[in-house]
């Protein structure tokens, strides 16, 4: 119904002065029943005074959560931690600070002395400031009784989130997904022995066990996780080396490998070694524009993601594979059902926000990848820096590349570091560089040579500083030898 009043050129007659007074008291009733609804009702309570004075919008239930969740990320920590709402609570009964490590306090403050600079898991903290400056726009907030189901609308898998999943390949343009079945998991490490499940034959055929393989330098989980499961169905069978003459005789039906692009630990670009009677499992968890450039979207028939690279949420433990054959995603899904009953449902609310975020913002200011890029790249750069300077390491060789998602040649900025020990005497280059306060993960673990260890860069920027400290006076220690080595011999 028209508003009289609402009429640019209406006449006022008695009848007009009338329709404008019942129009008001309409307006004053209207805005008593709204007030009395929001402010007095019992139902919604008001707002107490310890709530800044602010609005409640009709709040009521998870007002209290969300106090406490903005109260503990209000904690500052003196920038070298945080305090997280499960962490162990202090006398007051409140959760104290999580230092960042070569950090000590009660909030932080103090630098611990020569500390040892720890460059071995590939925790993605490198992200933790893109969330923290995304604060409220990757919250999420639920009730007590949300999803308390095993199933999402009859499924393990939320559709909403499979859905935006498929959106951001098709976004970043870094894989092929719409004609590929979707298989969530607990973490891509679930992935490795669903997939090695999907495609081994049955414990009860006749055909011989599936040979599980990757070449070196791999991934040291492929190894463990499918030993640690070893039975009828599939092996380990070592390096592909040990099988590239096999592969030349076309014999390699029932074998598996393991391919991982960009590479972990050396960040190479990489395709099966083993021809194509092999069924091959390509794990892209670097396979985003932060760690590598992106000549095309990826298109194998089987490939591995992870949400713990690219949003750095790796404590959420989710992944999620890409499957073209129906029978081989079947059987993968039926091993997470019989495993977990497939990815938790409160990780799959928080991932559908985060990945939802992630969209919103590509190429834009806030672009995740722009951020992430920035970081790898800078990193990589003071590294390279440094290390140049020296005759004593040295680190794999990348070179800048055409990447479509940037639509640029981009610098690199690899994951990790792969450095090799270039001195007779440094055999044992993670030994080496332990000498120098530095943990790395050995070479050895990755089937290479102990010559080589990894050095993850994808820590917190703390850990990074402390990593950087400790090469710095590796590289000056090293020059000071030079110097009185050649003043000795003069
Ligand atoms: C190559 C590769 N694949 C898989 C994973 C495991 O990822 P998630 O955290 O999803 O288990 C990692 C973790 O570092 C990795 O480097």
């Amino acid at each position: 119904m028209e508003l009289a009043g609402a009429r640019p050129h209406a006449t006022r007659g008695p009848a007009g002065g009338l329709a404008i007074g019942l129009l008001y008291s309409s307006l004053l009733l209207n805005a008593i029943f709204l007030a009395h609804h929001f402010l007095l009702s019992p139902s919604r309570p008001l707002l107490r005074d310890d709530d800044g004075g602010g609005s409640s919008c009709g709040l009521t239930w998870s007002l209290q959560a969300a106090r406490e969740a903005e109260a503990v990320a209000a904690v500052e920590c003196s920038g070298h931690g945080q305090v997280f709402l499960d962490g162990v609570a202090g006398e007051d009964g409140r959760p104290g600070c999580e230092c960042n490590s070569c950090f000590a306090g009660p909030d932080c403050s103090l630098r611990t002395p020569n500390c040892t600079a720890d460059a071995d898991s590939g925790n993605p903290l490198f992200l933790e400031p893109y969330w923290r400056r995304h604060a409220a726009a990757s919250a999420v907030v639920f009730s007590g009784w949300h999803r308390m189901s095993y199933t999402t609308t009859g499924r393990f898998q939320s559709v909403e989130l499979e859905r935006q999943i498929r959106r951001l390949h098709r976004a970043v343009g870094n894989a092929v997904a719409d004609d590929k079945h979707l298989v969530f998991a607990s973490g891509s490490l679930q992935l490795i022995n669903a997939l090695v499940h999907a495609l081994s034959p049955d414990a009860t055929a006749a055909s011989p066990p599936s040979r599980v393989v990757a070449a070196a330098p791999y991934y040291p989980s492929y190894r463990s996780q499918t030993s640690m499961f070893d039975g009828r169905e599939y092996r380990w069978a070592g390096t592909t080396a040990l099988w590239t003459n096999a592969s030349r005789t076309n014999s390699t039906d029932g074998f598996i490998e393991f391919v991982t692009s960009p590479n972990n630990p050396d960040a190479m670009l990489r395709k099966p070694v083993l021809c194509s009677s092999a069924a091959a499992i390509v794990d892209h968890a670097y396979y985003w524009p932060h760690f590598t450039h992106i000549p095309a979207a990826a298109d194998e028939d089987i490939m591995m993601f992870t949400i713990s690279k690219p949003s750095g949420h790796a404590g959420s433990r989710f992944g999620w594979a890409l499957i073209r054959d129906d029978k081989v995603a079947e059987r993968a899904l039926d091993y997470l059902s019989n495993s977990n009953m497939g990815a938790s449902r409160d990780t799959q609310l928080r991932m559908l926000g985060i990945v939802r975020f992630m969209l919103a913002n590509l190429h834009g200011e806030d672009d995740i990848f722009g951020f992430g890029h920035g970081v790898m790249r800078s990193r990589w750069l003071r590294l390279s820096a440094v290390v140049s300077r020296s005759r004593r390491i040295s680190l794999q060789k990348i070179m800048p590349e055409y990447c479509t998602y940037f639509n640029r040649v981009r610098q690199p900025s690899p994951a990790y570091a792969w450095v090799k020990c270039e001195r007779e005497e440094d055999g044992d280059c993670y030994e080496a560089l332990l000498k120098a306060n530095i943990i790395s993960r050995t070479g050895v673990q990755y089937e290479a040579s102990s010559r080589y260890t990894r050095i993850s860069l994808l820590k917190s920027d703390d850990d990074f500083d402390v990593l950087m400290e400790r090469l710095q006076e590796l590289v000056d220690a090293e020059k000071h030898d030079d110097a009185s080595n050649g003043s000795s011999s003069m």
